[in-house]
């Protein structure tokens, strides 16, 4: 049975055993199927949650309003200029106050351990909406498209193909280790995740009974593959990176030939979005430009192709993080 989570933050999949992670899928289903019924919940009513954003976001900011909105809470969104945080105020400092006005408070931004102080002095429940190193929410959304799709989480192989350490390879390695999927790393060597954090995740794989790959051929890491996943090249902060990541990741595309070298023609696409499959944005015009590149880490054809779930996987974060505030909160 997994611990009560009430009171508990919400930084780092590390931070779970695979029993809570499991607890949090069933609560996302159950409120999956409520907001479906057209079901008002009322778990969070007279709650305020404070949302901070250093960094952009569509789908993390506008999941935790819905998901407060439709449980009865109420949201403050806080970008980078809104408040004193970090110029004129410390990290702890502006926990100690946000806690005694809000019931929990989202965090998106650079440095993982501004998370981790909100978290250790706010006295509420902080949940972290990405940092430079995790994106814990994301992979309760794209595990449970996961088992939606085949009915179980065990023995799936999932291959990540891309930038190998960002905040999503990591976050994925960590889930996919604790919950008995065998995760591979389709990368380049340079762009592999630190050894500390793949230590880590082969230990937890060892007891999961899952496994962790990393491989830089990009024909032979994704022979058998279940899921294919693939996160932008080059993440938020990091844009001065474009020309070095086009190429050394061209390789590691996922296109028509990448789905057909799994030899699995049910093999499903994934990616945590947004993505550059083509150049119809200020961004993408401004790389097809400069780089000559209108498609990048997955093609516009495997995007839009049956194969693509992405906004399944995209409507999940919804349910995920209502169940994280759910469970946190009450
Ligand atoms: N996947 C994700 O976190 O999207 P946003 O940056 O739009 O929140
Ligand atoms: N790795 C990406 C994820 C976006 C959801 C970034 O940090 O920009």
């Amino acid at each position: 049975m997994p611990k009560n989570l009430t009171g508990q933050n919400f930084l780092k999949l590390i931070d779970f055993s695979s029993e809570e992670l499991l607890f949090l899928f069933d609560l996302s289903q159950d409120l999956k199927q409520k907001k479906r019924a057209g079901i008002q919940g009322n778990t969070l009513e007279g709650k305020n949650i404070a949302l901070l954003f250093e960094k952009p976001s569509t789908r993390t900011r506008c999941a935790f309003v819905v998901a407060a909105n439709d449980e009865g809470a109420k949201t403050e969104f806080l970008g980078k200029n809104d408040i004193q945080f970090g110029k004129k105020e410390t990290v702890k400092d502006t926990a100690r106050v946000l806690g005694r006005y809000f019931d929990g408070i989202q965090f998106r931004g650079f440095a993982h351990e501004t998370v981790e102080i909100l978290g250790e002095y706010a006295g509420v429940p902080v949940w972290n909406g990405l940092t430079d190193k995790y994106h814990p929410t994301q992979i309760l959304a794209d595990l449970l498209t996961v088992k939606e799709n085949f009915g179980y989480l065990k023995g799936i192989n999932f291959v990540y193909t891309g930038d190998g350490r960002n905040n999503m390879a990591n976050s994925l390695m960590i889930g996919c280790a604790k919950l008995g999927l065998n995760y591979t790393i389709c990368s380049p060597k340079e762009l592999w995740p630190e050894e500390k954090l793949v230590e880590q995740a082969q230990e937890l794989a060892q007891k999961s009974g899952g496994s962790i790959i990393l491989d830089d051929d990009p024909v032979k890491a994704v022979k058998g593959a279940d899921v294919l996943y693939t996160d932008v090249w080059v993440s938020m902060g990091e844009e001065e990176h474009f020309a070095e990541r086009i190429d050394l990741l061209k390789p590691y595309q996922v296109n028509q030939e990448m789905i057909d070298n799994t030899g699995n023609e049910e093999v499903i696409f994934l990616h945590c979005l947004p993505a550059y499959h083509n150049a119809d944005t200020e961004n993408g015009a401004k790389i097809y430009e400069e780089h000559g590149i209108a498609e990048m880490e997955v093609t516009d054809e495997v995007f839009e192709s049956d194969n693509s779930l992405v906004f399944d996987q995209a409507e999940n974060r919804m349910h995920t993080i209502k169940a994280v505030m759910v469970a946190t909160m009450t």
